[in-house]
C-alpha cells in the first residue's frame, strides 16, 4: 500500500509493524504507546511477524520461563529476516521490555543478528534509533533511565481506545522484594502528574473507553506533588478527579502493595460508585517469617486487616492476589500458613507461582533454596484451593443480576462478552445492548473462566424510570 503523507510530495511506503507482548499490563500499555510512536514514520499494525518490516519483542523478566521465550522466540524470528532478505526486503528485529533493560548487550551477544534492543523508559526515542540503525548498521543499545520522562515525550495516544483501556499512571518501585527484579529493570518509582492523566483519560473515553484501569507496579503508591508546593494527590484524589469525566463508568487500579492501602483509598471504595468492587492485592506469602525474608515490609495480618477494613467500607468488594510457594527457606509450616491465609480471605481469584532465582536480586542468593519437587507440590496444593475458593465465589453469583459493561464480540454469532464489577468475563447470547454498553445480566451457568448470563430487559414502566441511567450508559 503507498500513503501520502500530509504536506510531503514524496510517496512513503507504508510499513508494517509487528509487537509481541510479554508480561504484565504495563507491557501491553506499552506497547500500544511504542505503535503511536511509529506511526508518524508510516508503520501500521500487523497481525503476522513474517510480513513485517518491524518486530518488537515486548519481554518480561519477571522469572525465568518468562524470559527464556525470549531466545526461542528471536530463534524463529532469524529465519523470517533471513527469508525476507534473501527477497530483498529487510527486518528491523528489536527486543524491547524488561529482559531488554536487565539483560542488554548480552542479548545482542547472543543474537547478534538483532537490530535494537531498549529498556521501557527510552522507546519515545525509537525513530533516533532505526535511524541509527537503518544509517550505521550493526546493534542500537538504550538501556538509560533518562532524566527526561518518556511520557512528556510520547505523541498523544492515537489509536481508538478499547472499550476497557489501560493508563500507566506510576512507574517503578522502590520496595525492593527480595525476589523481584523489577526495580532494577523498571527503575525508581515516578508518578505522572494529575493533569497529563487527566487529559490521557478524557481522549480514550473521546476515543471509546468506558473503563479505564490506571496501572502501575505500585499503583496505590501514587502521589504527585502540586507544582505550587500546595499538596499531594494521592491516588484516592486521583481517582476522586477521574471520577468527575462524563461517559467515564468504571475505574479500575492495579497492581497495589499492602502497604500503601491508606485510608482514603479504603474509605473510597465505599463511597465511588465508579470505582469498581474488585482489588487486585498481592500477598505473596501468609507466613510472617517468609514476608520478612522477601522484605514485603508487612505481616499476614496486616493483609486480613486491610480485607476486613475493605469489606467494611464495599461488603461485596472481590479480592485478588499473587502468591509465591518455594521462597527459600519456606517451610511446610510456613506453607500451612499462606493455606490458612487463603481460607480466611476468600479470594475471587488469584495467581501462584514457584519461586523463580532471579540473578541479581538477593533472594537468588539466600540459603535454602527450595527443591523444585517441594515448589511442585505446594504449587499444586495451593492451586487446588485457590481454584475452588473462586469456583465458590463464582457459585454465588448464581441467579444473582450484574452490570455487565460489553467490550467485544464473543466466540459464537450474536454473542457479546463484557465484564462484571467484581471482572469476570460475562457471555450474553443476542443481548440487545450493544459493545461499549452496560447491561443487566442475569447470571445462569458457570464455565471454567467465565460466567453465562441473559440480558434483563427492563419492563417499560421500569425503563421509563430508568431513563437516564440507560441514556448515560450509551
Ligand atoms: N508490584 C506487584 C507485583 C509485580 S510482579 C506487587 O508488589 O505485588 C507480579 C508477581 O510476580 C508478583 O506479585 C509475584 O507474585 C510474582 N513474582 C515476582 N518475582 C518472582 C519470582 N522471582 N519468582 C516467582 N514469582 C515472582
Ligand atoms: Fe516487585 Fe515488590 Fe516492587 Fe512489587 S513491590 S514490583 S513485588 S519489588
Ligand atoms: Fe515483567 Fe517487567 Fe512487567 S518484568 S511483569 S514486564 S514490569
Amino acid at each position: 500500500m503507498r500513503t501520502r503523507s500530509p504536506g510531503s510530495q514524496v510517496d512513503r511506503l507504508a510499513k508494517k509493524l509487528f509487537i509481541k507482548n510479554y508480561g504484565c499490563q504495563m507491557n501491553i500499555y506499552d506497547s500500544a504507546r511504542m505503535a503511536d510512536v511509529l506511526k508518524p514514520l508510516d508503520y501500521y499494525l500487523t497481525n503476522t511477524a513474517e510480513e513485517a518490516d518491524m518486530v518488537i519483542l515486548n519481554t518480561c523478566h519477571i522469572r525465568e520461563k518468562a524470559s527464556e521465550k525470549l531466545f526461542s522466540e528471536l530463534g524463529r524470528l532469524r529465519q523470517a529476516k533471513v527469508r525476507r532478505e534473501v527477497k530483498g526486503s529487510r527486518m528491523i528485529l528489536a527486543v524491547a521490555g524488561c529482559v531488554a533493560q536487565a539483560e542488554g548487550a548480552e542479548i545482542f551477544r547472543r543474537a547478534p543478528y538483532v537490530d535494537l534492543v531498549f529498556g521501557p523508559q527510552t522507546y519515545h526515542r525509537l525513530p533516533e534509533m532505526i535511524a541509527r540503525a537503518t544509517r550505521v548498521g550493526g546493534g542500537v543499545l538504550d538501556t538509560d533511565f533518562p532524566v527526561e520522562s518518556k511520557f512528556d515525550h510520547l505523541p498523544k495516544t492515537s489509536t481508538p481506545a478499547q472499550v476497557s483501556a489501560y493508563l500507566s499512571i506510576q512507574e517503578g518501585c522502590d520496595k525492593f522484594c527480595t525476589f523481584c527484579v523489577v526495580p532494577y529493570t523498571r527503575g525508581a518509582e515516578f508518578s505522572r502528574p494529575v493533569p497529563a492523566i487527566l487529559e490521557e483519560a478524557r481522549r480514550l473515553v473521546d476515543g471509546g473507553a468506558r473503563e479505564i484501569t490506571l496501572l502501575g507496579q505500585n499503583v496505590n503508591a501514587y502521589h504527585s506533588n502540586h507544582p505550587a508546593g500546595t499538596g499531594t494527590t494521592t491516588l484516592a484524589g486521583l481517582i476522586h478527579a477521574l471520577a468527575g469525566i462524563d461517559g467515564l463508568l468504571r475505574i479500575r487500579y492495579m497492581t497495589s502493595h499492602p502497604r500503601d492501602m491508606d485510608k482514603d483509598l479504603l474509605t473510597l471504595h465505599g463511597t465511588e460508585p465508579k470505582l469498581m468492587p474488585f482489588l487486585h492485592l498481592p500477598v505473596q506469602s501468609g507466613s510472617d517469617s517468609v514476608l520478612q525474608r522477601m522484605n514485603r515490609g508487612h505481616r499476614a495480618n496486616t493483609y486480613r486487616e486491610i480485607v476486613t477494613r475493605l469489606r467494611h467500607h464495599r461488603p461485596d468488594i472481590a479480592i485478588s492476589s499473587d502468591f509465591i510457594v518455594g521462597f527459600p527457606g519456606e517451610t511446610e509450616a510456613d506453607f500451612e500458613s499462606t493455606l490458612v491465609l487463603v481460607r480466611d480471605v476468600g479470594f475471587a481469584q488469584a495467581f501462584s507461582f514457584k519461586y523463580s532465582q532471579r540473578p541479581g536480586t538477593p533472594a537468588a542468593t539466600m540459603g535454602n533454596q527450595v527443591s523444585e519437587a517441594e515448589k511442585d507440590e505446594r504449587l499444586e496444593v495451593l492451586q487446588a484451593l485457590l481454584t475452588s475458593e473462586s469456583r465458590a465465589w463464582n457459585t454465588r453469583m448464581l441467579g444473582q443480576r450484574l452490570q455487565v459493561l460489553f467490550e467485544s464480540p464473543g466466540r459464537y454469532p450474536g454473542q457479546l462478552v463484557g465484564r462484571s464489577p467484581y471482572l469476570q468475563a460475562v457471555h450474553v447470547k443476542n443481548p440487545v445492548s450493544a459493545i461499549g454498553d452496560i447491561a443487566e445480566v442475569e447470571i445462569i451457568a458457570l464455565h471454567a473462566n467465565s460466567l453465562a448470563g441473559r440480558e434483563i430487559m427492563p419492563s417499560s414502566a421500569q425503563a421509563l424510570d430508568k431513563g437516564d441511567a440507560y441514556l448515560e450508559c450509551m
